[in-house]
């Protein structure tokens, strides 16, 4: 049966990367804290940590691993007391460890600090502190925070607050408690979730609903720059220029933990499709300077090696590894550069001989995958520069890797990759951009324009994703099919091979993507009356022979569902049975935007059979054996 989305709840849509409680009241914190921030587990973490107010002095409690470490610290050293902070960390700025875990407090111990988001100017900010006599103890962006805070406490830390929140640029949300006001715990966000619960004698924060769906169903979703001011007997929020808000309009949850968990989607991997347009933002921001439309250095190889590249050599598995081929085409199309891809199975039993002038890649989200891993070391073992892209720091192939690229997509809990797909090929277009200028085969304006056309990628995906009902129609209407072809040139059928595993990894139906124009050669013999083929046409210069190709299965009985960009008018709607129009985008960046109906569609249609999508039969999220 098709299941129908609930509505859209606006905080739980956002990425989620680290979780965040808090709580200020009558009752003890502590247990709250760790019961909220157990509910959160579900979305991977690195380390945990609480800070408390325990008769008037702040207490912090961090642990690097799971929540268990933290539980077993606080029993050995308990902290009681009615304000307190927590926090679960999904490592971005600094290795998982004890000291990079949160709350993190300024130089006095007197503030505590737990965010999730990302501050873009902290090496700035850093420096402004450092100068000022600020002593920094974490490599986390965070940290910069609390110092600034209180740099501008001047005894009103919610106009400290204010003041440092100008000078922070990027997303967060906070939760901050002061040990001089143990009964008040402030928080604020932009660009990030977090929800205020609302109780009788006990407030709450969470970067999540599950976190304090036992204490209360009453909640109210911050907006951008509010500052929320909670005591026990309730909750003043504030707008960005400090008027209070008297019109707050909370919103009664009546979803249990499970959809709670699920941001009020059936399930994880339509949430994180839907989370797919602020992971292209979250990864484009964090690599690329948005003001000045240029590349982060950080994790790209440096002019002279950029110079002096001759191949590269792609390894990864399953999803990571269909990024990789369309990474081929990106990037050979930008720097001329001779691009080998590899699944990281095969490519560990036929190593190349690697020198100088290599580039060797792996692509890997959970960044555990043992085959990858094996790739990697043999790789290493030759004496090759590995650069990686990965979606978990601290993960094994961040750590081995000589340079890692990171995806900013948050935690990928759904086994089916999407989120993590799309952002990685965010990453290899903007290695070849960078790479591409640094080997002087693009000037910097060309840059700056494919860049200004990345930037408009979260808003057109966006607007992809709001398709899904109409695909959900479609799924209804086909999901009884034994099986579907996907066929696309050029990226298309790089991207035809992603499209064709999603559909076949969750709703269990035989589908295998062609290279159109490879159809005579043989597979043609499979078209009969019925079938659904799936032609993606989004590469201008190969649109006319695609439409030949659609003429041709439908001329064998061929049902064709074509995905192609807007601006390509109406002449496809005429030769397929159904047209699928995507946002304009140049041809490089179609992927990023075609991959959204195909993904919606595997799911609708496993939806549709009733299959298990979050968990498909036979798969684990992370291959950690050979
Ligand atoms: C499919 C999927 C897998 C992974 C593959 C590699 O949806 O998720 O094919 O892409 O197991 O995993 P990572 O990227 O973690 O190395």
């Amino acid at each position: 049966m098709p299941v129908k989305p609930v509505a859209r709840i606006e905080s739980s849509e956002e990425l989620n990367m680290c979780g965040i409680v808090g709580t200020v009241g009558k009752a003890d914190a502590t247990p709250i804290l760790l019961e909220g921030l157990s509910r959160l587990e579900y979305r991977g973490y690195d380390s945990a940590g609480v800070a408390v107010v325990q008769d008037g002095k702040l207490c912090v409690e961090k642990a690097k691993g799971r929540l268990d470490n933290l539980r077993g610290r606080l029993k050995e050293r308990p902290l009681g007391g009615t304000l307190g902070i927590g926090h679960t960390r999904w490592a971005t700025h600094g290795e998982p460890s004890d000291v990079n875990s949160h709350p993190h407090t300024d130089v006095k111990g007197e503030i505590a600090v737990v965010h999730n988001g990302i501050i873009e100017n902290y090496a700035q900010l850093k420096r402004f502190l450092e100068r000022e006599g600020c002593a920094f103890v974490s490599s986390t962006d965070t940290e910069v925070i609390a110092h600034l805070i209180n740099y501008y406490d001047k005894g009103d830390i919610r106009r400290a607050i204010e003041q440092a929140l100008h000078r922070i640029e990027g997303s967060y949300a906070l939760g901050i408690i002061c040990q001089r006001e143990p009964d008040t715990l402030y928080c604020v966000r932009k660009d990030s979730p977090l929800v205020v619960g609302l109780g009788e004698e006990q407030q709450f924060i969470a970067s999540d609903i599950p976190a304090i769906l036992s204490h209360t169903r009453d909640v109210y979703f911050l907006n951008d720059r509010e500052i929320a001011v909670l005591k026990a007997d309730g909750v003043a929020v504030y707008d960005a220029y400090g008027r209070r808000r008297t019109d707050l309009q909370p919103f009664h949850v009546d979803w249990d933990v499970a959809s709670a968990e699920k941001g009020g989607y059936p399930h994880f991997m339509l949430k994180e499709i839907m989370e797919e347009p602020r992971a292209l933002s979250e990864t484009l921001r964090s690599h690329v300077d948005l003001t000045s439309l240029t590349i982060q250095q950080e994790g790209m190889p440096d002019a002279e090696e950029a110079r002096a590249l001759e191949r590269v050599f792609i390894v990864a598995c399953g999803t990571a590894y269909h990024a990789g081929v369309v990474g081929k085409y990106a990037l050979e199309q930008l720097t001329g550069l001779s691009v080998t891809v590899d699944i990281a199975s095969e490519y560990r039993y036929r190593p190349q001989k690697l020198g100088k002038g290599d580039l060797f890649l792996v692509i890997s989200q959970s960044g555990e995958t043992a085959d990858t891993l094996a790739a990697l070391r043999e790789a290493k073992r030759q004496g090759a520069k590995v650069a990686a892209i990965t979606n978990v720091v601290g993960s094994s192939v961040a750590r081995e890797a000589d340079r890692v690229l990171y995806t900013w997509a948050g935690p990928e809990i759904a086994v089916a990759s999407t989120k993590a797909y799309i952002t990685q090929l965010l990453l290899l277009t903007l290695l070849g951009v960078d790479l591409a200028l640094k080997r002087g085969e693009m000037d910097e304006k060309a840059a700056r324009e494919l860049l200004r056309e990345m930037q408009a990628l979260p808003e057109k995906a966006q607007k992809t994703v709001e398709t899904h009902e109409r695909m959900q129609r479609f799924a209804a209407r086909h999901f009884d099919l034994r099986h579907v072809f996907y066929i696309g040139r050029g990226m298309d059928w790089a991207l035809a091979m992603e499209a064709s595993l999603k559909l076949k990894e969750i709703s269990y139906i035989f589908s295998e993507a062609y290279a159109a124009g490879e159809l005579k050669h043989g597979t043609i013999a499979l078209i009969e009356p019925g079938t659904l083929v799936v032609a993606l046409c989004t590469q201008s210069a190969l649109l006319e022979k695609m439409r030949s190709n659609i003429k041709e299965v439908r001329a064998r009985g061929a049902s064709v569902l074509c995905v192609q960009r807007e601006s390509d008018g109406k002449a496809e709607a005429d030769i397929a049975d159904k047209t699928w129009f995507i946002p304009d985008a140049p041809d490089l960046l179609m992927p990023m935007l075609a991959v959204i109906p195909m993904q919606l569609l595997a799911y609708y249609m496993a939806v549709s059979k009733g299959c298990d999508v979050d968990k498909p039969r036979n798969l684990a999220k992370s291959v950690t054996v050979e």
